[in-house]
């Protein structure tokens, strides 16, 4: 078919920039023809991990908008309006890691729901800890 447009979606905070964030991304837009990520907002990472992220918001929207197999970025502000932006962007697949596995599959009844595995041993968690014991 010509024309064809498969828009696929994807969360997370994508703070400090790692290489497991690299590959979950341009592995999303192999599902696809166009990649659309929502970063999650400072406040909403409070609010999930008790602590703000390392590097603002604008600041990670804008590092992964860059991101060569990104399309286009918004801030995701709230987990519970994760159907309704489904919604909004015309979700053909929705993308997450697989450590959500099962998490998100009523939405099925919008779109395909896709888990990929991660990329093992690295997480900004991590990376943060390790940083932490160079001082
Ligand atoms: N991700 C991945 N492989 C990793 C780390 C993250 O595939 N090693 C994926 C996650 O599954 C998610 C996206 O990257 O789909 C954004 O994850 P995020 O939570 O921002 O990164 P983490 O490194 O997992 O962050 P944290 O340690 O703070 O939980």
């Amino acid at each position: 078919m010509t024309g064809s447009n498969r828009i696929v979606v994807t969360f997370g905070t994508f703070d400090v920039f790692h290489i497991g964030h690299l590959n979950i991304l341009k592995r999303a837009r192999l599902h696809g023809d166009t990649l659309i990520v929502g970063v999650s907002s400072d406040r909403l990472n409070i609010e999930k991990k008790d602590r703000a992220p390392v590097y603002p918001e604008t600041e990670r929207m804008e590092i992964v908008r860059q991101i060569k197999a990104v399309s286009d970025v918004f801030l995701e502000d709230s987990l519970e309006l994760k159907g309704e932006y489904l919604r909004q962007f015309n979700a053909d697949a929705l993308v997450m890691g697989d450590d959500w596995e099962g998490k998100f599959d009523h939405f099925k009844e919008i779109c395909d729901v896709i888990y990929l595995p991660r990329t093992e041993g690295i997480s900004t968690t991590q990376t943060i800890t390790k940083i932490k014991k160079y001082d």
